[in-house]
Order: structure tokens, then C-alpha cells, then sequence
């Protein structure tokens, strides 16, 4: 049975300031599910392996939140953080972790904040990924079509005529520019990298050896230390030594041993309010309204709010009104391009 690496250590600035510092948005029931992102993707992998399989890295300041969310998880398996390092060091973390007790485990890397709509399809998807993984070295990602020229993901070019469900990756960019972006969405070649990954943990070990010795040194000086008591303080010191890096630009970007599964399962990584707007339920003007509202006049707004405050609208259009403990945040709702001059500026106010 796999493991299940669950990266729940962002702080989703892009839902701000429903989405907070001290509780981000893989610890909100976004949906209005009563479910929040992290436990939905708890329940997603549930039925294909153990409790005591999944392995939850996240910030220290969220460990209580992990344990309070999922009871299930045994304490010794919420990998907590001293400090943000991205996702390539979260991932080499866990890995090293397990290998010094499993040397032929394989892995399923899921963010901890996405959405999946159709979840029997996606595990099967996730069934073929872990089946091509067991091929040398292999790393499997899976691949979403792209429906706009997102700049927030990363973009994949494969060999389309090689048989097989995983197609061999020729090209990995991550975050392209615009420009960039609406080129690769046009020649129709490219598909997203959903931020899913499967492999054998010792393939993950072999790229992070070959394209981050940095961060294989850091980690693999653990040994001794992993699933005993000096943890944490091994940890501490490791983190400390290594650069802030994601796997898509550390390892994915310049592996050649990189496979992609498509998928098409009703993906999304509700990266925005105006995203979530168009999944979410809306009135018959196309308004969302979590909150004790009046609206009037108004359309295609996002109203969130807790139900302990009226609040009441007037003539908007394609407006967010988000208002959460002591912020009240009115803008256009496809503002996101924004957040981080909001998030940044808010400090300078207290
Ligand atoms: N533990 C831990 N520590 N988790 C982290 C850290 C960290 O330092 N940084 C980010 N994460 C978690 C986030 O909570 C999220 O669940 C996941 O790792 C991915 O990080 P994001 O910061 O959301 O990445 P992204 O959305 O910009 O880009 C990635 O996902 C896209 C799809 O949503 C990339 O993999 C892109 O290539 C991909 O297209
Ligand atoms: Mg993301």
C-alpha cells in the first residue's frame, strides 16, 4: 500500500482574509461542505491505503490544527517544520523519513488544498500513475488540459505519440509568463501539472542525489535521527541549511525521467475567489452569498461574511465583500494579481 504525503504547509495569500497567517485555507471548509480542504483530501486517499500510511508536513504553528482536523492521524506522523522551505524540501523531508524504514515504499504527493470532483475517476488515474512508477527512476505526474493561459501553474509538454498511459515529458516549465503561457495553451501540446506526484521513494531519492545534492546531504544526514526522539532537532538544523525551492523547479523542470498521466476529474486548485465563485452554487444573479445578507442591484458578487453581521449591498458588480475577525476586504473579484500588495501592505496597519 502507498504512502500519502500530504503538503499542508502554504499559507494561501490569494484568500485573504478569510484564508489567514494562523489558519490558511487547507484548514477552511471553503466549500461550505463542513469538510475542510485538508480533511477532503484525507477522505480522498482513505480507501486505498491506512491511516498509519499518510504523513501530513506542515508548518509547526499548524500542528495542532493537523491533529484537531484529522484524529485519525497518529501525532508522530504530522512532520511539522521550523521554517517555509517550499515544497521540495517538504517532499525531501518525507522521504528520507520513510525510506529509513521502508526502502521500497511507494509515494502519492498531494497538496492539501485542491479540489476533485470526480473521485472514483481520479483514482483510477492515481491506480495507472502507481502502476507506470514502478519502472526505473521513473517520476509520474498528473496532467490536467489547460482551459485559460494560467501563469500560476506549471505547463508540460509530452510525447503524444508513445503508447501507454504515461506519455515520456519533454518539456517542464513552471510559471511561465503570459506571453508564454497563452503560446503553450494555443499549440494545444501542453497540459498543467496538477502539483500531484507518484513515485518509489527511492527514485525521488535518486533525482533529489542528482539535481539537489544540497538538499540530499541535508536530509540524508537524518538517518540515524528519523522515527526517534532527536526528530525535530535533526530537522531544525536541516531546514536551516537548505534554500527555499520548489520541486517543480528543483527536480520536475530538469528531470528526464518525468512521465505524465492525463487526468480529467473535475480538477481545480481554487486558487481564487473568482474561481471558487464559479464552482460555487450562486442565486439568480449569479451571486454567491455566504453571509446574513441584503443584496440589491447587484450581480456576479461574492459576499462572505460571519452570519453574526448583516451585511447589505447595493449596485455591485463582480465585487468580493470578504469580512473575517478584525479585516474587511472590498474589491473587484478577479483581483487576485492584488493579494500579495494587500497582504503586504495590511502588516504596515497592525
Ligand atoms: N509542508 C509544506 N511546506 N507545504 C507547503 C510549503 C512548505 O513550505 N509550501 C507550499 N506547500 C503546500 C501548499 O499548502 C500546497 O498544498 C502545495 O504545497 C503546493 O504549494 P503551492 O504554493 O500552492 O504551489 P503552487 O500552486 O504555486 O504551484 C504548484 O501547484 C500547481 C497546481 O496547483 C506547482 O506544482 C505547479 O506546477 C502546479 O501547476
Ligand atoms: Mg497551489
Amino acid at each position: 500500500k502507498p504512502y500519502i504525503v500530504i503538503m499542508a504547509g502554504g499559507i494561501g495569500s490569494r484568500f485573504w482574509p478569510y484564508s489567514r497567517n494562523k489558519k490558511p485555507k487547507q484548514f477552511l471548509d471553503i466549500l461550505g461542505t463542513g469538510r475542510t480542504l485538508l480533511q477532503m483530501t484525507y477522505d480522498r486517499f482513505e480507501g486505498i491505503t491506512d491511516p498509519d500510511r499518510f504523513l501530513i508536513v506542515t508548518n509547526k504553528h499548524y500542528f495542532d490544527l493537523v491533529k484537531e482536523q484529522l484524529p485519525d492521524v497518529d501525532e508522530s506522523h504530522i512532520l511539522t517544520e521550523p521554517l517555509r522551505r517550499n515544497t521540495a524540501n517538504c517532499i525531501a523531508y518525507a522521504s528520507y523519513k520513510i525510506a529509513q524504514k521502508d526502502k521500497d515504499a511507494k509515494i502519492i504527493v498531494t497538496p492539501a488544498d485542491h479540489l476533485i470532483l470526480r473521485e472514483a475517476n481520479f483514482l483510477q488515474k492515481i491506480n495507472l500513475a502507481l502502476h507506470a512508477s514502478n519502472d526505473e527512476n521513473r517520476l509520474i505526474t498528473i496532467g490536467i488540459r489547460p482551459n485559460r493561459p494560467e501563469t500560476g501553474y506549471g505547463y508540460i509538454q509530452y510525447i503524444s505519440n508513445e503508447n501507454g498511459d504515461a506519455k515520456k515529458v519533454k518539456t517542464f516549465t513552471e510559471k511561465p509568463n503570459i506571453k508564454l503561457a497563452k503560446a503553450f495553451v494555443e499549440s494545444g501540446e501542453f497540459v498543467w501539472n496538477s502539483g500531484m506526484f507518484v513515485w518509489k521513494v527511492e527514485s525521488i531519492i535518486k533525482a533529489f542525489e542528482k539535481y539537489m545534492p544540497e538538499v540530499a546531504e541535508a536530509f540524508e544526514e537524518g538517518e540515524e535521527y528519523y522515527n526517534t526522539d532527536k526528530e525535530s532537532e535533526f530537522i531544525v538544523k536541516a531546514y536551516s541549511q537548505v534554500k527555499n525551492i520548489s520541486i517543480d523547479y528543483g527536480i520536475m523542470e530538469k528531470s528526464n525521467e518525468v512521465y505524465v498521466i492525463l487526468g480529467d476529474f473535475g480538477w481545480s486548485d481554487l486558487g481564487s475567489w473568482s474561481g471558487l465563485h464559479e464552482i460555487r452554487s450562486k442565486d439568480e444573479n449569479n451571486n454567491v452569498i455566504e453571509a446574513n445578507a441584503l443584496i440589491y442591484d447587484s450581480k456576479s458578487c461574492f459576499v462572505k461574511a460571519s452570519p453574526d453581521k448583516l451585511v447589505v449591498v447595493q449596485g455591485l458588480e463582480n465585487y468580493l465583500i470578504s469580512d473575517s475577525d478584525n479585516v474587511l476586504l472590498i474589491c473587484e473579484l478577479d483581483a487576485e494579481k492584488k493579494f500579495r500588495e494587500f497582504v503586504s501592505d495590511a502588516k504596515t496597519k497592525g
